[in-house]
């Protein structure tokens, strides 16, 4: 039997509850957090430097180890996973992370096409054969994110703007469910980081997927989010449309400000990213690139 729409679709895609993670350092990162993300949602976490916001899409994707509460995706919990229901549950969560880089000496192509390595055997993935269908999905992301033509480019020759783009084109060779996107406009100019966010949640809901996009930017994050939720000292303290955050919510996440005042909203640029730790590096980086072309590989 199948089960009436109106209850399936709210069934939220996530469900956070009594989420806390305390690290062993002793700093409370984040404290009884309950949030509901439902599928095709773009929810933008704000918050001031140490809020918690990392911690939170890190405790989503397992990298970090919540010290109580439950998660579950898509009505799975993600909590005492083995390593293979990690792996599978980790192909829904598409990650665009600073840090979580691409391989510099790989080619975009490559760097996309490895966005399957969940789904492709690991011989498959080391001698670089991937499906037709996937070099031929690979190039369709590459040019709805505006990068054709630089398949063949190996990534350390790309702009900051470019190479978030390709991070965007591997989240979605994954076919995620949610995309878990941390400061994916830190490191560029305002232009490049309004295309860069406006390409992301264009993206989401051309194909219904949900995102938790950590920024500091609250005016993008405005603009572009459809739910707002505000982190201070790891608690929700905001959690609504952006519509309306005002000065009182803006307070009760930064702190007393003019908010009102002009450009207050708008400063929003963090620390540069840490160096890249590319955990996507199962291709060994030290074997040449290979160059695709449009005729698919079978
Ligand atoms: N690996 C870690 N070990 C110990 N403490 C940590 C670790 N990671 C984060 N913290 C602490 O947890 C708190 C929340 O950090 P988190 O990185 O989640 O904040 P954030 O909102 O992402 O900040 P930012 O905007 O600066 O990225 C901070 O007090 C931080 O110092
Ligand atoms: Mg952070």
């Amino acid at each position: 039997m199948t089960m009436p729409e109106t209850v399936t679709s709210a069934l939220p895609l996530l469900r956070v509850r009594g989420l806390s993670k305390r690290y062993p350092t002793g700093a409370t990162a984040l404290s009884d957090v309950n949030l509901d993300v439902p599928a095709g949602q773009v929810l933008a976490l704000i918050g001031p430097s140490g809020a918690g916001k990392s911690t939170l899409i890190r405790c989503v994707n397992r990298l970090v180890e919540p010290s109580s509460g439950e998660l579950s995706l898509a009505g799975r919990s993600l909590a005492g996973l083995g390593r293979r229901g990690l792996r599978e549950a980790r192909r829904q969560l598409g990650m665009i992370f600073q840090e979580y880089a691409l391989v510099e000496r790989l080619t975009v192509m490559e760097n996309v096409l490895s966005g399957r390595l969940g789904y492709t055997g690991f011989w498959r993935s080391w001698l670089r054969r991937f499906s037709g269908e996937d070099v031929a999905q690979a190039y369709a992301f590459l040019e709805r994110v505006g990068l054709s033509g630089y398949e063949n480019q190996r990534a350390d020759a790309l702009s900051g703007g470019q190479r978030q783009r390709v991070g965007i084109a591997r989240a979605l060779m994954q076919d995620p469910l949610l995309l878990l996107v941390d400061e994916p406009t830190a490191s560029l100019d305002p232009r490049t980081s309004r295309h860069v966010m406006r390409l992301l949640c264009e993206l989401c809901r051309e194909r219904g997927l949900s995102a938790i996009v950590n920024i500091h930017d609250v005016a993008l994050a405005t603009r572009f989010a459809d739910r707002i939720v505000g982190l201070q000292k790891g608690r929700i303290v905001y959690d609504g449309a952006p519509a309306g955050l005002g000065a009182a919510a803006l307070t009760a996440i930064y702190g007393e400000e003019d908010w009102n005042a002009p450009g207050t909203t708008d400063a929003g640029q963090t620390e540069p990213p840490p160096e890249s730790v590319p955990s996507v590096s199962a291709l060994p980086a030290a074997r040449p690139a290979v160059s695709y072309s449009r005729a698919p590989a079978t």
